[in-house]
C-alpha cells in the first residue's frame, strides 16, 4: 500500500519513457515551474526553453487564456460520454482547426496523441478503400528516418531502427520510401535543400513492385523532426502529392511537430502548398498543455464512410478521451492565442533572423550540418569515433546546466522553440549553445 511508502520520493516508481532512467535517476534534472520562454528547475534556476517542451508548447508557457478556459471547463462540465453523445465545444473546436487548415480539411477525428492519430489515419486510409470497394489496398508505405509515435502503426511505417528493432515483426504488408538526407549535396543548406526531389521517384518503383492496387496510403512527416530535423527537397512533396494521385493512393502528412506554426505556416501544407488528404496532429493543439490530438480529413474520405443505415455506426474506432471536453477547452484557447498574437505570422518573420543566427554556429568545434526551417533548427555533430550519440548527450547535459533546454537525436541537436521566442533569447540561446560546443569533448 501507498502508506507504507518508506520512501515516498523514491524515483524508481517512474519508469520514465524515452529517457537513460539510470543516468536520470542518478541525477535527476527536475522542473518544477514555467512560464513564457523559460522553465524554473527544482534548485530555482532559470531555464531558456529552446525545444518547446517536446515540439508542443508553441504559445510558450502558462498562457492564461489557455488555464483559465481549462480551469473553467474543469468546473463546468468534466467529462462527457465521447461515443453516440456530443458536448459543444468539442465541435466548436473542430470547426476552429478547420478554419486555419488547408481548405480541401473538411472532418476532423479526435485523439490523444500524435501516436494515437497516426493509427487513426492510418486504419482510415485502409478503411476508406474497404468502403469505396476496394478492399485490396491495405499496404502503407512509409519512409526511412520517420517517426510516427510509438504505437504498432507507427513504428511500422515509421523509419527509425531503435524505435522498431526491439518489438517483433510489426504490421505487415509496409515498405518504406528512402529518407531524403544528402549531406554531400546538400550540407548547410537554409531552409528547403535544393537536391533530392528524384527520391520522391521512389515510390513509383515500390509501385510497381507491389501493385497499386494493393497500396492504401502514403505516410510522411513534411518536415521530418525526431530523427534530426529533415526538411523536404525543393519539389519533393509535390512529386509525392502527384505520384500518389495518380494511382489513387491516399497521402497523409504527419503534421504533429509541422502543425501550428511551427514551419511561419500553420500547417507545413500550407507552407509547401501540397495538401495531402489527411493530417495527423497533436502537440501544439492543445499547446501541450492537456494530451489531445486530431486528425483532420478530406470530405473524400469522411464521405466513403457515411453509408448504411443511418442507426448504424459508420466507423469501429474511437477513444474514450476522444474530444474530451476539458482538452477542447485548451484547444480553443489555444487556437484564439495564437491568432490573436499573430504567432504564426511571429514564426515567419523571425524565421530569417533564427536561420542567420543558427548558420553562425558554423565552423564551431565538431559541427558538421546545420539544418533550418521556420522556428526549427538542427545542429548535426560529428559523433565520436565508436561512442555514437555520447558527444551530444554531454552537450544536452551541459546546455543544461548553463541554463538551455535543448533536444538531442543521435548526434543531432534539435531546437523548436515557442513562437513567443524573442530575438535576444535567439541570441541567447545560440550564443550559449556555441559555449557549450566549444566545451564538450
Ligand atoms: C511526426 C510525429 N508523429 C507522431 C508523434 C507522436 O506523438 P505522441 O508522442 O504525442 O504520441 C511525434 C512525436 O514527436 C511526431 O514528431
Amino acid at each position: 500500500m501507498a502508506l507504507d511508502r518508506k520512501s515516498p520520493n523514491d524515483l524508481n516508481a517512474f519508469w520514465m519513457p524515452f529517457t537513460a532512467n539510470r543516468q536520470f535517476k542518478k541525477n535527476p534534472r527536475m522542473f518544477v515551474g514555467a512560464k513564457d520562454m523559460h522553465y524554473t528547475t527544482s534548485d530555482g534556476r532559470q531555464v531558456l526553453d529552446g525545444t518547446a517542451g517536446l515540439w508542443c508548447c508553441n504559445a510558450g508557457h502558462c498562457r492564461p487564456k489557455i488555464t483559465e478556459a481549462i480551469q473553467k471547463q474543469a468546473a463546468e462540465l468534466d467529462y462527457a460520454p465521447a461515443f453516440q453523445m456530443g458536448h459543444p465545444i468539442a465541435f466548436e473546436l473542430a470547426n476552429r482547426i478547420l478554419d486555419i487548415a488547408p481548405d480541401e480539411m473538411a472532418h476532423v477525428f479526435y485523439t490523444n496523441s500524435g501516436s494515437e492519430s497516426v493509427e487513426t489515419a492510418l486504419k482510415l486510409a485502409i478503411g476508406y478503400h474497404r468502403a469505396r470497394g476496394d478492399g485490396a489496398r491495405t499496404r502503407l508505405i512509409g519512409r526511412e528516418r520517420g517517426y510516427h509515435g510509438v504505437n504498432f502503426g507507427g513504428i511500422s511505417v515509421g523509419g527509425i531502427v531503435t524505435n522498431r528493432k526491439t518489438f517483433g515483426p510489426l504490421v505487415p504488408g509496409v515498405d518504406h520510401l528512402p529518407h531524403t538526407h544528402l549531406p554531400e549535396e546538400n550540407r548547410w543548406s537554409k531552409g528547403c535543400p535544393e537536391h533530392g526531389a528524384h527520391l520522391a521517384d521512389d515510390l513509383e518503383r515500390i509501385i510497381a513492385l507491389h501493385g497499386a492496387e494493393t497500396i492504401a496510403a502514403v505516410i510522411v512527416e513534411p518536415v521530418a523532426g525526431s530523427t534530426g530535423v529533415l526538411l523536404p527537397p525543393k519539389g519533393y512533396l509535390q512529386k509525392l502529392r502527384d505520384i500518389t494521385k495518380k494511382h489513387g493512393i491516399l497521402l497523409i502528412f504527419d503534421e504533429v511537430i509541422t502543425g501550428f506554426g511551427r514551419t511561419g505556416a500553420a500547417f507545413a501544407a500550407e507552407k509547401y502548398g501540397v495538401v495531402p488528404d489527411m493530417m495527423t496532429t497533436a502537440k501544439g493543439l492543445t499547446n501541450g498543455v492537456i494530451p489531445m490530438g486530431a486528425v483532420l480529413a478530406t470530405a473524400e474520405v469522411h464521405d466513403a464512410f457515411m453509408n448504411g443505415p443511418e442507426h448504424m455506426i459508420e466507423l469501429f474506432h474511437g477513444y474514450t478521451y476522444s474530444g474530451n471536453p476539458i482538452a477542447a477547452a485548451a484547444g480553443i484557447a489555444t487556437i484564439e492565442t495564437y491568432r490573436e498574437e499573430g504567432l504564426f505570422e511571429r514564426a515567419a518573420e523571425l524565421a530569417p533572423y533564427w536561420e542567420e543566427a543558427l548558420h553562425s554556429l558554423k565552423g564551431v568545434r565538431n559541427v558538421i550540418d546545420i539544418r533550418n526551417e521556420g522556428l526549427i533548427g538542427a545542429v548535426e555533430l560529428e559523433p565520436i569515433a565508436g561512442e555514437p550519440t555520447k558527444r551530444a548527450f554531454s552537450a544536452f547535459l551541459k546546455a543544461y546546466d548553463k541554463g538551455i533546454l535543448i533536444r538531442t537525436t543521435g548526434d543531432i541537436i534539435a531546437m523548436s522553440p515557442p513562437l513567443i521566442i524573442s530575438k535576444e533569447q535567439i541570441d541567447e540561446l545560440v550564443g550559449t549553445l556555441k559555449e557549450v560546443l566549444e566545451e564538450v569533448e
